[in-house]
Formats: structure tokens, C-alpha cells, sequence
């Protein structure tokens, strides 16, 4: 990099710019692909979904549903060119129609394609459809009992001599949680709407995180070469995880229908199907053997994590995998024996979702510290502080033998435990909840340490493509998506610190497979990261052309060209950015630049379970303080403080927002939001009215959130900041302590409470419940 910079510039990094659409977004005028100008002729799609959980298809008579009024076409699994197949990761296990089984309740069978959606939707109701009706595993314990079929090759992280640290530890103890999964709920569901052009070519408007992979796994199922296809996205209502693989099923459906029909054909399931037909977040059962010592620090663990993957393979490998990667959380595990259980069972088939798998790996964390913290009578924070990595010389390697180099835990929980006050009210709650009163409370500090970078290493790459228009107006493109965590924006301002010209002097443009090839999903938090470096290198290398042409056209050293606040500074004269730009494009400079990135260091070797999956980790901490109603079970968060590690953050309006919106959403996963499947596996909680996630009125309080300012990568990330999609959602987790706290108050602390997840009113009550009629039996 080059000292060129200056602070002079309106929305450079480190500044707190809004959002670039976030003026658009309360107007209504942020285009969604539903917003959409439709091309004449615009036809819509609808999909016909299975009734069954797991079943031989004996016949499918669809002639009411071609003889509906409106009906273009119905296409079904024999309409394929190519594969009937949108798995992710090439398992050929995800068909876009049933072909001779169904494997869930609602999974797609056929589309229906009519003049209106509301024909293609009456018109999907009319198939007749026989099954012959095969046993279907619902739960994670059927599947086990079962005998625990798998959906990917699972994963063992192990370190020392466990079966010895275990047994001669001089305290263990055995638990099992349940964590339940979760719905993404973004506010924009699944779309495609897919535009036929000449020969094989197709343009589809999708919402998804993953354009690259939208292209490829349509090519394949049009059988096409990948240059046939282009995906645009210019924004999501939000992904979460829930638009890396999902969309590819709607783009494909989409896409086979307007070639077929040479019509744009739209895709937009209701929020029930969406809900029914996508994946989620996998719920997990944990167990765990633990050997501990007198002061509370952890000898040994054996953990074992099995997940609900649903019918098919999808992501379910690298989530079950990060899943174990952060079943250490940020505590020093000297033996330790991780396994991963990737169940197969006859749900939709789960997959990414904020945090992907690393959020159940750290509350299965938090539990085992917590159950030490009663078995020993002391306050949770004393065993959590007692366990961080680093806190002596050589404790700091995890179980997948990367060392952590960078851990700030000790000065950051020190920090958030003074300025939350958190000895002085966890005392004032003991006393308070001492006088037995029917609201008891509960207070918990739970720290966070996420590795960042994909665990699959080649995903660590991104590209960017940047042209200075001769007028000097600048075109940014890049490979990452905008799903209204500020990506398009941070990445804006980097482009306008390296060319130190104002913010607005950039045009964010919607990402397209057309313009960068072959780039990975914006996921794994690593968005700013790979293309804010991207878009770093593409602007750096047209600086370069233009500090060559000014040296030679004015008879300056090249360091005597000057990119500062908005002027190019050429020895001692200064030129405006457009003037500048003026000359550069007269004297025929090439002013457009494709950059690059891949993220240094990194290395993976899954059998052995070794290596540094990870370029560095993100740290946080939260501290919640709950009221809880124990003749009802219902719960308040009266307070939560939060201090958070982004580095130094490239805009700290935009990460406050990621921090306060992962907390919640982390909140509503382990509180409220419940996934209930019935016995025949028809998931019953598939729209707001059953399914509850947080509302305005269900925020703190008091709220208080806080970046660590001091901090700064050690790592050279793009200008030293950290990465912050995923995190924050894991300090959630304190939330579930503090209820822990208020429910373990009716039995005077005596036993750690059994609490799965979401911890609904009706879970604290039946706790409290339990702790009243163990303390009547005893009494
Ligand atoms: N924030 C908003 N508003 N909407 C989203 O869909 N997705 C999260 C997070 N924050 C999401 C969000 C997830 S799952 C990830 S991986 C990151 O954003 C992805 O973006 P980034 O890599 O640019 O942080
Ligand atoms: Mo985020 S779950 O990595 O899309």
C-alpha cells in the first residue's frame, strides 16, 4: 500500500457512512427482483410439493393441472435436459423434482407455469398423486436408533489421551442439550425470474449469496456450458445463510421453463412453502463427558455433536464440521475427542445459516462451563476466565491444532465487566431473588471467539472489477452479494480511500457472473474481507497506470504523484480528480482494472483433523440480565451490554448495526423461535403466526453496544479490520445463561438447570416447574 492517504475525503473507511440504500430501504425504492419492470409476457411458476414424509411415487396423473385455466405448462423431472440435480457439493443427492421416492414433506415434484401466479398456485393443487408410504425418520433420535445413516463423511478432532485425562480428572460429569434449529425469516423470500436469450443463453434475476454456484448448477440442469448462464443480484431482503445453496432449486425451475416456453418466467414460492420446501439451521443433540478440577478448569472433553440434516447432503459436511471447530468456544481443552454425528432423516434437507454450525458448537460450550460453575458453587465467569486460551504460555492450541495467537478475551471481558457493572448487579440479583418472590432474575457474561476464513480453502478467493469513467465518475463491481449487511457499502469506501475522492463519486452495482467470474458465496463472514482486498488490488493497479502517466507527461518522480482529498497532486501542481482523469483518457491510459484476492496462510487437512482452517479469530462478549415470571414462564430481557472486536472497523455505523442485529437474531434462535415437526414430519410452524421471531418491543430495555475501539487485526486484513456478519449472533447465548440463572434461583443454585432450545416460556416453566417438585419432594 502507498501513503497516499489522507482523511480529507467524505466517506473514506473507518467512517460511519449510512448504508447505501438505506434511505431506499424506509422508501420503498430499494428494488427487490420483485419490484422489477416484468418483461412483456412474464409468465410465473409455481412448485407442487410432496404430502408425504418419505414414500415410493406409484403414479403422478397431472391432467387437471395441465387443464387448468391459465396453464402454459407443467414441467416435471422427465423435462430435465440435463441433470436433475442442484446439490452444492456435487453429491447428486438434491433433485430438482422427486423422480421415484419423495425423502420430506414438501419436497418439489413438478412446477406448474400459468399466466398469473395465482392460476399456476390453484392449478399445483389439483395433482393426483399416489405414494406408497415407506418409514420416515423424523427426529434425531429416531434416526440414531435407526442406525444413524449419514449424509456426508462425519468429522473427529482429537488432541492428547482423553480416556486417561477423563478418569484421572478429579471431578467429571456427563450431560446431554438438545439445540433447536432455525428459520432464516428473511423479509424478501425465494425468487427467480429467469429471461430466455438467443441460442442457449439465459439471464436469471436471483436471490441468492452465491451467483457462481446459481450459474453452474443451472448449467447443469439446462445442459448447458456454464457461459450460457448469468446470475445478477443486485440486493437480497436479507440471506442469512438461507440463499447460499436454496436458491439454486428456484433459478433451475425458473430457468427450464423460460427456455422451454421462450418467456421470462417468474418463481416465487408463498411464505408457508418457502418455509416447508427450504432449509434451515440443523438442530443438534450434544453430549458430553467432561473432566474437570477443583478450580473449575477443564482437563478433558469428549463431545459428540449430532445433527438433523434432513434428506440430502446440502452443506451439512462443513456446518457439522464448524460446528465441531467451535465446541471450544474460548476455553483451552488440554485433551479433547470432538465426533460429528451428520444424520440423515426425512426433514428438508438443512444448511448454512448465520454462523453455520459454529453457534451450536458454543453453546454446547457454555453449557459444560456452566455445569462445572454449579457443581462447584461458583460464579460461571470465575470457570470461563479460569479456561480462556492463553491464560498461561501454553495453553492456547485447539482441538484442530491451530494455535490462537491473537486472543483479546482477557481485556475485553475485563473491560465489559467494569462497564456493565457485573459483580455489583450479579450480587444485588442474588439478593433480590434470595427474598423468593415469584419474578426472579439472572445475569451472564458469555464471551465469543469465531474463526474466520471458509474451512473449505480454495472458497478464499474473490475478485472485483473497477473502471474510472473518463468524466471520473468510478463503476465498482465485485463477486460479493448485498443482503443488507453493508458489504457493497464498505467496499465503496475502500475503492474512495484508494483513490481519495468522496463516496458518492462510486457506483455500487449489482453483482453479476458476467463481470467477475467464479467467485464464492458471500458467506462465512468473510465478505469485506476477500473483495473489500479485491477491489483494493483492481483500484491500486489503475493508481499505478495513472502515477506512471503523470510522471512521464509532467517529468515527475512516479512518489510525486499524489492521490489526496480529492485532487491528484502532480509535484507541485494540483489537478481535481476530473480534470486528471481527463488528461489520463486523452493520452489513452487503461482505466479499468479485474483485482484479486486470496487469503494467505490458511491450510486444511480434514483427515488428520490439523491444520490453520482459520486466517484469524473475531472476539465479543455480552452480558444480558433477564426477568423471568415463574407462574407463567415468561421472560423479559431487562438489559444487555455488549463489547465486540471488529478490528478497526471500516465503518462502525454499519458493524453496530451487524452487532445489534446478530445479537438479536442469536436471541430469537435460542429463545422464542420453535421448529415443530409433527410425528409425520409436517413441519407445523411454518409461517409468523406459529413461528415467533423477535419483534421491535422484545429488544433490551437497555441496550448498550460498543465496538473495541482499540482493537486492530494483527492479521493484514483489509485495513486491519475483522470480519463481523456471524459473531455477534452467538452473544445471544448470554441471554440463555441469564434464564439459566433465574430458573437454577428456585433451587438456590444447587444444580445447573437442563435447558434445550429455543428456551420458550413453556421450556423455563416446566424447568422451574421440575425444581419445584424436586424441592416439595424433599422437603
Ligand atoms: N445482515 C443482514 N442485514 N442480512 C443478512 O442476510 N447475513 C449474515 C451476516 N449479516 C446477513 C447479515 C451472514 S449469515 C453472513 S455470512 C454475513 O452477513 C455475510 O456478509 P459479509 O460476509 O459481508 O459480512
Ligand atoms: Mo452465512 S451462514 O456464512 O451465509
Amino acid at each position: 500500500m502507498d501513503g497516499d492517504r489522507n482523511s480529507a475525503v467524505r466517506g473514506g473507511v473507518q467512517s460511519a457512512e449510512r448504508h447505501d440504500s438505506a434511505h431506499k430501504h424506509v422508501r420503498g425504492t430499494a428494488d427487490y427482483i420483485d419490484d422489477m419492470a416484468e418483461p412483456a409476457g412474464t409468465l410465473h411458476a409455481y412448485l407442487g410439493l410432496s404430502e408425504t414424509a418419505h414414500a415410493e411415487i406409484v403414479s403422478m396423473d397431472l391432467s387437471a393441472v395441465r387443464a387448468a385455466p391459465g396453464v402454459a405448462l407443467v414441467l416435471t423431472a422427465d423435462d430435465i435436459p440435463g441433470e436433475n440435480d442442484v446439490s452444492p457439493v456435487h453429491a447428486y443427492d438434491d433433485p430438482v423434482f422427486a423422480e421415484d421416492k419423495v425423502m420430506f414433506r414438501g419436497q418439489p415434484m413438478f412446477a406448474v407455469i400459468a399466466e398469473t401466479r395465482d392460476a399456476a398456485r390453484r392449478a399445483a393443487a389439483l395433482a393426483k398423486i399416489e405414494y406408497r408410504a415407506l418409514p420416515a425418520l423424523v427426529t434425531i433420535d429416531e434416526a440414531l436408533e435407526a442406525g444413524g445413516d449419514l449424509v456426508t463423511p462425519p468429522l473427529k478432532l482429537e488432541r492428547g489421551d482423553v480416556e486417561s485425562a477423563l478418569k484421572s480428572a478429579p471431578r467429571r460429569l456427563r450431560g446431554e442439550m438438545e439445540i433447536g434449529g432455525q428459520d432464516h425469516f428473511y423479509l424478501e423470500g425465494h425468487i427467480a425470474l429467469a429471461i430466455p436469450g438467443e441460442d442457449e443463453t439465459v439471464t436469471i434475476h436471483s436471490s441468492t449469496q452465491h451467483p457462481s454456484e446459481g450459474q453452474v448448477l443451472v448449467s447443469q440442469v439446462l445442459g448447458v456450458p456454464a457461459n450460457a448462464v448469468s446470475v445478477v443480484v443486485r440486493r437480497m431482503g436479507g440471506g442469512f445463510g438461507g440463499k447460499e445453496s436454496q436458491p439454486a432449486l428456484f433459478a433451475a425451475v425458473a430457468s427450464l421453463a423460460a427456455k422451454k416456453l421462450n418467456r421470462a418466467v417468474k418463481l416465487r414460492p408463498d411464505r408457508d412453502d418457502d418455509m416447508i420446501a427450504t432449509g434451515k439451521r440443523h438442530d443438534f443433540k450434544v453430549s458430553y463427558d467432561v473432566g474437570y478440577d477443583e478450580e473449575g478448569r477443564i482437563l478433558a472433553v469428549d463431545g459428540t455433536f449430532a445433527a438433523r440434516c434432513g434428506f440430502s447432503a446440502d452443506l451439512s459436511g462443513p456446518v457439522t464440521d464448524r460446528a465441531l471447530f467451535h465446541a471450544d468456544n474460548a476455553y483451552y481443552y488440554p485433551a479433547v475427542r470432538l465426533r460429528s454425528q451428520p444424520l440423515r432423516t426425512n426433514t428438508v434437507s438443512n444448511t448454512a445459516f448465520r454462523g453455520f454450525g459454529g453457534p451450536q458448537g458454543v453453546v454446547g460450550a457454555e453449557r459444560i462451563v456452566e455445569e462445572i460453575a454449579y457443581a462447584l458453587g461458583k460464579d460461571p465467569l470465575e470457570i470461563r476466565k479460569a479456561n480462556f486460551y492463553g491464560s498461561e504460555p501454553d495453553r492456547d492450541v485447539t482441538p484442530y491444532h491451530q494455535q490462537v495467537t491473537d486472543s483479546i478475551l482477557d481485556r475485553l471481558v475485563s473491560e465489559l465487566e467494569e462497564s456493565s457493572d457485573y459483580r455489583a448487579r450479579r450480587k444485588a440479583i442474588l439478593y433480590f431473588n434470595a427474598k423468593g418472590g415469584i419474578l426472579r432474575k439472572g445475569i451472564a457474561l458469555t464471551p465469543v471467539k469465531f474463526g474466520i476464513s471458509f474451512t473449505a480453502t480454495w472458497y478464499n478467493q474473490a475478485g472485483a472489477l473497477v473502471h474510472v469513467y473518463k468524466d471520473g465518475s468510478i463503476h465498482l463491481n465485485h463477486g460479493g452479494t448485498e443482503m443488507g449487511q453493508g458489504l457493497f457499502t464498505k467496499v465503496a469506501q475502500v475503492v474512495a480511500d484508494c483513490f481519495q475522492v468522496d463516496l458518492d463519486r462510486i457506483r455500487v452495482s449489482a453483482t453479476t457472473t458476467e463481470k467477475v467470474p467464479n467467485t464464492s458465496a458471500t458467506a462465512a463472514s468473510s465478505g469485506s474481507d476477500l473483495n473489500g482486498m479485491a477491489a483494493q488490488d483492481a483500484a491500486e493497479q489503475i493508481k499505478q497506470r495513472l502515477r506512471s502517466f503523470a510522471a512521464e507527461k509532467w517529468g515527475v518522480p512516479e512518489e510525486a504523484v499524489r492521490f489526496e482529498a480529492g485532487q491528484v497532486l502532480v509535484g507541485s501542481e494540483a489537478l481535481s480528480f476530473e480534470t486528471f482523469i481527463a488528461a489520463a483518457y486523452m493520452a489513452r491510459v487503461h482505466l479499468s482494472a479485474a483485482g484479486f484476492y486470496k487469503t494467505p496462510e490458511i491450510h486444511w487437512d480434514r483427515e488428520a483433523g490439523k491444520g490453520r482452517p482459520f486466517y484469524y479469530f473475531a472476539y465479543g462478549a455480552a452480558v444480558s440480565e433477564v426477568s423471568i415470571d415463574t407462574l407463567t414462564g415468561e421472560y423479559r430481557i431487562e438489559r444487555a451490554d455488549i463489547l465486540h472486536d471488529v478490528g478497526k472497523s471500516l465503518n462502525p455505523a454499519i458493524d453496530k448495526g451487524q452487532v445489534e442485529g446478530g445479537f438479536i437474531q442469536g436471541v430469537g434462535w435460542l429463545t422464542t423461535e420453535e421448529l415443530w415437526w409433527d410425528g409425520e414430519g409436517r413441519l407445523r410452524t411454518h409461517a409468523p403466526s406459529t413461528y415467533k421471531i423477535p419483534l421491535a418491543s422484545d429488544v433490551p430495555r437497555i441496550f448498550n453496544v460498543a465496538l473495541a475501539e482499540w482493537s486492530e487485526n494483527r492479521e493484514r486484513t483489509i485495513r486491519r479490520s475483522k470480519a463481523v456478519g456471524e459473531p455477534p449472533l452467538m452473544l445471544g447465548i448470554s441471554v440463555l445463561e441469564a434464564l439459566s440463572m433465574a430458573v437454577a434461583s428456585v433451587a438456590d443454585y444447587r444444580e445447573c438447570p437442563r435447558l434445550d432450545t429455543p428456551a420458550t416460556p413453556e421450556r423455563i416453566l416446566l424447568a422451574v416447574e421440575r425444581f419445584r417438585a424436586a424441592e416439595g419432594a424433599a422437603a
